[in-house]
């Protein structure tokens, strides 16, 4: 027996002991991933390779294990998977909402709980890692890829992504967690123009003040166990071969784990990004620049393998890189046990009841109320109810993206997730016994519709309840739009149904939020709830008939127009607008989105009062304490979601008009009142300097505590750091 072998030993000096055992192809073998199936050959090169990794095989994990463990060191396998919001390429297992429409919860314990039960039913299929969380900021909704996101402010992001890597990776118990990956690394989300891959120009400074700091904290705080490097170039550079990216931060942070590639970042290189004029550059130059491990990118090997015998890699560098995907597998307990995917209880839970019930809770949490003129909401559920809209009975604009395996390939399979799934039209059945229903239109084409007849309809009812939005044509990788208006006939339907007089509520079941302007102004209540998952038929249905009072805000912001866009509340105040006292906006659009960032309603009524600050005047380095009264002055108890900003009145570089510092969910009975005590660190009050520092600069300090973004929704204190 070898040392590595003896389970009672410190990992460190078991990894150090296999290492010993390896040879130079063993190790590199280790850095290599490929998808198990596409093609089956990748299959064939487990044992002459010595894989360290494959992705994407549900069913041969206990196989593809089962022959790792007969080769000459028996080094297991680490299989990974996109579940990203539930362990979504498996039939049968728990589909929560997209992240972007689980984020309108702001509800970090309830991302913990998902995170859980995703980690029990991927462990359970032999799988151990996750490409998980996104914390990706997403600004421009144009990208097709903002679904995956946790919204528009980067602390919220590395907030809500804390509380995911954390459910996944079980606290740091790996062997009964999975590895989290944040992905992908950096400002993905901020190429030119939204668009997916591409190039971003994105100063230091805005690297270190905005999109470092949700991977900066995932990796001090969260310990997650992997970094995936973005597809797209940073000022001229891909991310794959920025070393400082790769090594430097992560290092500085103090990160134990290691980097993956995407997929095919090292053939990109060659091909697409054309910074590299063969394998062997593109092979050298992503070893070097810190990515551990390689997706996809089968080339690698024979090129690194040169290069190590070349002696332009050393035994060193090829150890270091080695060491951390060892740990990982040490510390799941893989050398250890011989849990191949049949661990009884494990996979007994998947799909169980109490999941499902989780992402009931889930989809109910998601809801965000952003109109209700007049009380139309809630629902007599014995009101004639027409439902109409593409929407409503949409399996996959429910489900969202990634739901149905990689590149969507179960899409077309009439079974798939269909088991536990309750559409829209089903919940509503079961909550309004005398619905009526008309799709009304196509979600894109322009062609064919039965607005007559959803007309007619209408006029039989008490009430309407459209679902518009978008599908899976016009969003997720690769499909970002330029045009964010409803597509097909929507506007159409929307409108028809507006001019029969009957209350017409809008529901929006989308990736990502569109250019809604006539329904602010036209409906007469209005639902956001992105992709609101398998459950989302019976959360929905209960939000409109009240039995579910909603509490989601919204961490995205609305365009009024595609042109309008990036529109995110954290912008500058910028000058020499004339027509607006905001003087952020353009003459021909309003000075933000439709609706914002923070916004969302109750069936309460909540009301914010007493902002009294500990003291007004702080040291530097001191935080700042304060409390605030929160009262439900309505007849039904309700949560509400308190947002605090800050704003930095003077500083040396130009800062944002407010920012998000603290938020907190308070649940209230009927006409209770509450006094919340919050307590920021200095650090809220710190940015990057043009010096690359972080520094909290003496002066004058705004806060501000209430509903939403909007000044009107806030109150208001000023306090001072003095020097
Ligand atoms: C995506 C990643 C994903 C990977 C593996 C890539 O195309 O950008 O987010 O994790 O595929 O499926």
């Amino acid at each position: 027996m070898y040392a590595y072998q003896d389970r009672n030993l410190p990992v460190e000096e078991r990894i150090r002991d296999l290492l010993s055992h390896m040879s130079p192809e063993e190790k590199v073998g280790q850095l290599i991933q490929l998808p198990a199936v596409e093609p089956p050959e990748n299959m064939d090169l487990l044992e002459p390779w010595g894989i360290g990794s494959y992705l994407h095989c549900q069913g041969l994990t206990g196989e593809l294990q089962a022959r790792a463990r007969k080769t000459r060191l028996g080094i297991p396998l680490l299989f990974g998977i996109d579940a990203i919001h539930g362990h979504c390429f498996q039939d049968g297992a728990t589909v929560f909402p997209t992240q972007l429409a689980m984020s309108s919860s702001w509800d970090s314990d309830l991302l913990y709980k998902m995170a859980r039960v995703t980690a029990r039913e991927v462990r359970a299929a032999g799988i151990h890692w996750t490409f998980s969380p996104v914390l990706c900021v997403g600004r421009d909704t144009r990208w097709g890829r903002i679904n995956e996101t946790f919204g528009e402010d980067p602390w919220l992001c590395g907030d809500l992504a804390l509380a995911m890597i954390r459910g996944y990776q079980n606290d740091g118990n790996l062997r009964d967690g999975i590895m989290a990956c944040a992905k992908h690394y950096v400002a993905y989300g901020e190429t030119l123009g939204g668009r997916d891959s591409y190039e971003a120009e994105i100063s230091q400074r805005k690297l270190l003040d905005v999109f470092l700091p949700p991977f900066e904290r995932a990796v001090r705080e969260g310990e997650v166990a992997s970094l995936m490097t973005g597809y797209h170039s940073i000022n001229g550079q891909p991310c794959t071969v920025n070393q400082w990216l790769l090594r430097e931060q992560p290092e500085a942070w103090g990160f134990k784990g290691f980097v993956v590639t995407d997929w095919d970042n090292v053939n990109a290189l060659i091909h697409q990004q054309r910074v590299c004029s063969d394998i062997k550059e593109s092979a050298l130059k992503s070893f070097k620049s810190g990515n551990h491990m390689i997706m996809t990118s089968k080339e690698f090997y024979p090129a690194l393998l040169a290069l190590y015998r070349e002696g332009l890699v050393s035994q060193g560098e090829l150890d270091a890189q080695v060491a951390p995907i060892l740990r990982y597998k040490f510390m799941l307990g893989l050398f250890d046990e011989d849990r191949f995917g049949t661990d009884a209880g494990d996979l007994a839970s998947v799909g169980s009841s109490e999941h499902w019930d989780i992402a009931l809770e889930a989809s109910k949490a998601s809801m965000v109320l952003l109109k209700n003129e007049g009380q139309t909401l809630p629902l007599a559920t014995d009101a004639r109810v027409l439902l109409c809209g593409p929407n409503a009975d949409n399996f996959v604009a429910q489900l969202g993206d990634w739901s149905f395996g990689s590149a969507q390939a179960n899409i077309t399979n009439p079974d798939f997730h269909r088991r536990d799934f309750v559409s829209i039209l089903d919940g509503m059945r079961g909550e309004f016994p005398k619905l009526l229903y008309n799709p009304g239109c196509d979600v894109l084409n322009t062609g064919e519709h039965s607005i007559p007849q959803a007309v007619e309809l209408a006029m039989q009812s008490d009430v309407i309840v459209a679902v518009v939005g978008d599908t899976k044509e016009v969003h997720g990788e690769g499909r970002d739009r330029a045009n964010l208006d409803l597509g097909g006939a929507q506007l159409g339907l929307l409108q028809a149904l507006k001019a029969t007089g009957k209350p017409l509520v809008v529901v929006l079941v989308s990736s990502k939020p569109l250019c809604l302007n006539w329904v602010k102004e036209h409906a007469d209540a209005f639902i956001c709830c992105f992709n609101p998952g398998s459950k989302g038929g019976v959360a929905l249905a209960e939000t409109l008939s009240g039995k579910h009072n909603p509490s989601g805000k919204l961490t995205i912001s609305f365009p009024e127009h595609s042109g309008q866009i990036p529109v995110y509340y954290n912008s500058y105040s910028g000058w020499h607008i004339w027509n607006d006292s905001s003087k952020f906006s353009y003459c021909d659009t309003g000075p933000r989105g439709s609706y914002v960032f923070g916004q969302g309603l109750s069936y309460s009524k909540f009301s914010y009062a007493n902002l009294v600050l500990a003291k007004q005047q702080l040291a530097q380095g001191e935080g700042l304490r304060f409390s605030v009264e929160l009262t439900n002055e309505s007849e039904r108890a309700g949560t509400e979601i308190i947002q605090v900003y800050l704003r930095d009145e003077i500083s040396s570089v130009t800062r944002p008009i407010k920012e998000l510092k603290a938020y907190r969910r308070v649940s209230l009975g009927a006409g209770e009142r509450q006094c919340i005590h919050f307590e920021l660190e200095a650090e809220a009050m710190s940015f990057i300097d043009n010096e690359l520092e972080r520094v909290v600069e003496a002066g004058d300090f705004q806060l501000f505590v209430g509903a939403s973004s909007l000044d009107k929704d806030l109150l208001s204190h000023s306090f001072s750091v003095t020097a």
